[in-house]
């Protein structure tokens, strides 16, 4: 099929990619010049373990072309939007400029018979005010929210757990069309949904608003444990046991950030509100505030073991970004732990593999070292806030030689503790001792 895709960034880059090497023909259209330029040479603009060679792949073969001039959509038949809708700058909703400038570029170069698919996470009741418009072109609209994970991106497009499809009533002809471009996924049994406009847009939201629940209520369990001495990651796994409950997202620590899980559950608290249901969902408010309250509790625990201030005290900060894998920054619960120690008046080195270019293009009074030992000589404190492996797997007792205090506090609840103990180290969790 003849494809384009709206937007090149974590989404729409990877999406272009994999329906590319799926064996369709995709053009990815971006504003930015310079996106595209790397796009274009098979270079992806951020990190995304596997996007390199899957980009190159799909390049080479000439199934992929990248442009800043929409008119090259023309050429296809299946338009994908998947652009972001960022936190408003003065609000909590989500900004849709970006949604409305894709489809006001799009619009005049689809026809009839085109399907206009949108990605983007938007606030319910988008799809159906776009609607309108796309059939006023002879093309019709489909709502196919997007559920991958950054660092598994790849994966998660091309072998996706569930295709959800939001349509008008009985546009089977929409759902056909999508079937035959997800032929792939659909060949390996993922589960295929066809529902309504504001179930599709809601059902995005929704699972990262319980996602964001989940979290929040471990991170709740480690403010008890806190107060009684309890264990939250051993709370955690006798829960999980619980097939009702499960495992996974319980990790308790400095909590969750990035450009999806904050800025969603805000946006679906405003578009509730604007509905005259934000009763509904006043429970995400105290998920945001648990939330942000993790982030408080790390700084609360850097001042306390240092004595009460950490006014000039070098304290090294191991990761920068929101998690691992990815060199993301936005909202990341690390780097606003390393800026409020900074301005409390440490001297904060951070470290991170992937993540140091976009954490110093946004905070540039930090500083940071592309080695972690220089991040960790001579510190007083040392703060773990991203579980990149090659953190996690440091050797306690090497590390110890390069700090000058043995004080480490584990925000993300992943270092052995009992062998960092042994090896000299004050050590300091999250919801455990
Ligand atoms: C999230 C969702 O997981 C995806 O399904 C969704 O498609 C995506 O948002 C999106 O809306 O585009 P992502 O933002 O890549 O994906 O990251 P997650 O893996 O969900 O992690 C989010 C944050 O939660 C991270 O900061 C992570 O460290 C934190 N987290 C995760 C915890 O604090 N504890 C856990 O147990 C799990």
């Amino acid at each position: 099929m003849r494809i384009s895709v709206t937007g090149c960034g974590y989404l729409g880059a990877v999406h272009a990619s994999a329906m590319a090497q799926l064996g369709h023909r995709v053009v990815g259209i971006d504003v930015d010049a310079n996106k595209i330029a790397q796009l274009s040479e098979g270079e992806p603009p951020f990190f995304e373990p596997g996007l390199p060679e899957l980009l190159t792949e799909s390049v080479t073969s000439g199934r992929l072309r990248f442009s800043t001039d929409v008119r090259e959509a023309a050429d296809a038949t299946v338009h994908f939007i998947a652009v972001g809708t960022p936190q408003t700058v003065d609000g909590n909703a989500a900004d849709l400029s970006f949604v409305n400038a894709a489809i006001d570029a799009l619009l005049p170069h689809v026809g009839p018979g085109h399907l206009v698919v949108g990605k983007s996470t938007v606030p319910v009741g988008t799809a159906a005010r776009l609607a309108e418009r796309v059939r006023a072109t002879g093309a019709r609209l489909v709502w196919n929210p997007e559920f991958l994970r950054e660092g598994y991106a790849v994966r998660d497009t091309v072998e996706p757990d569930r295709l959800v499809y939001g349509v008008e009533a009985d546009d089977e002809t929409s759902v056909a069309v999508l079937d035959a471009v997800y032929e792939h996924a659909i060949g390996l049994g993922t589960p295929r949904m066809v529902t309504d406009f504001a179930t599709a847009e809601l059902v995005k939201v929704s699972a990262n608003a319980f996602l964001a629940t989940k979290i929040s209520f471990i991170n709740a369990m480690a403010e008890i444990a806190e107060a009684t001495g309890a264990d939250v990651t051993q709370l955690a796994d006798a829960i999980g046991y619980d097939s009702r409950i499960g495992r996974r997202f319980l990790n308790a620590g400095v909590g969750f950030g990035g450009g999806c899980l904050p800025k969603d559950i805000r946006a679906f608290t405003a578009r509730a509100e604007e509905l005259g249901r934000g009763e509904a969902v006043t429970f995400l408010k105290e998920v945001d505030a648990i939330n942000l309250r993790r982030r408080a509790r790390v700084v609360d625990l850097a001042k306390s073991e240092l004595g009460g201030s950490v006014v000039g005290r070098k304290i090294a900060v191991l990761g920068v970004t929101f998690k691992p894998h990815s060199d993301d920054v936005r909202d990341s619960p690390a780097l606003d732990v390393a800026v409020v120690l900074k301005g409390l008046g440490a001297t904060v080195v951070a470290a991170d593999p992937k993540g140091l270019a976009n954490a110093r293009a946004r905070h540039p009074q930090l500083e940071y070292a592309d080695d972690v030992a220089d991040a960790l000589r001579g510190a007083d404190l040392t703060v773990l806030v991203t579980e990149w492996p090659e953190y996690v797997g440091l050797d306690p007792v090497a590390t110890r030689e390069l700090v000058a205090q043995p004080i480490v506090i584990d925000g993300r609840n992943v270092l052995d503790h009992r062998a960092w103990k042994a090896a000299g180290w004050r050590y300091r969790g999250m919801g455990r001792s």
